[in-house]
C-alpha cells in the first residue's frame, strides 16, 4: 500500500488553492485530499468551506454521501481473508467468529483507527490449503484466528 504523508494543514490548503477555481470543487478537492494523505481528515471541512464559501454543514454532507471518502487514516495492514465456498468448507467462518470473540477483531469493520483490518474476499485460488488469507502480496494456507491476529499485530 502506498504511504500517505501525515495530514498536514498547509498542504492541505495549498491543495484547496489549486482547486477552488473549478466548478463544483468540492468533490475534486476531496479526491484530491484523499489522494495526497489517504483519508480526508475532519480539519478539511472548515478549510474547504471558507474557500468555496461554503457551510460547514454541505462539506460533510458530500463527504458522508459519497462512501468512498475514509475520514480516518488507512490501516497500515490490510489481511484478505478468503470466505468462499471451499474456504468455508474448511472453517473459515467459525475462525471469523473465533477472531471476533476471542481478539476482538471483527471482519470487514473498518470502523475507529486500526491499525490493521480483516476483508472479505472471494477465492484466492488456494482453495485446498484453506482457510487462506493474503497478506501484503504474500498466500497463506490453513489460517486460524490466531495466526490472523497475529498478521494483525493484535495483542493476544
Ligand atoms: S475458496 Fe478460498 S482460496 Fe479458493
Amino acid at each position: 500500500m502506498a504511504a500517505h504523508p501525515a495530514w498536514d494543514e498547509d498542504g492541505a490548503r495549498l491543495i484547496i488553492a489549486d482547486l477552488s477555481h473549478l466548478e463544483g470543487a468540492t468533490l475534486p478537492i476531496l479526491h484530491a485530499l484523499q489522494e495526497e494523505f489517504g483519508y480526508v481528515d475532519p480539519q478539511a471541512v472548515p478549510l474547504i468551506a471558507e474557500v468555496l464559501n461554503l457551510s460547514r454543514a454541505d462539506v460533510h454532507g458530500t463527504i458522508s454521501f459519497y462512501h468512498d471518502f475514509r475520514t480516518a487514516p488507512p490501516p497500515r495492514h490490510i489481511v484478505k481473508l478468503c470466505r468462499a465456498e471451499a474456504c468455508q468448507a474448511l472453517g473459515c467462518e467459525a475462525l471469523v467468529e473465533d477472531l471476533a470473540r476471542e481478539h476482538g477483531i471483527v471482519v470487514d469493520s473498518h470502523d475507529g483507527n486500526r491499525d490493521a483490518v480483516v476483508e472479505t474476499v472471494y477465492c484466492l485460488g488456494n482453495c485446498a490449503l484453506g482457510p487462506s488469507a493474503l497478506v501484503e502480496g504474500e498466500l497463506i494456507g490453513r489460517v486460524d484466528a490466531d495466526r490472523i491476529a497475529a498478521l494483525c499485530g493484535a495483542r493476544q
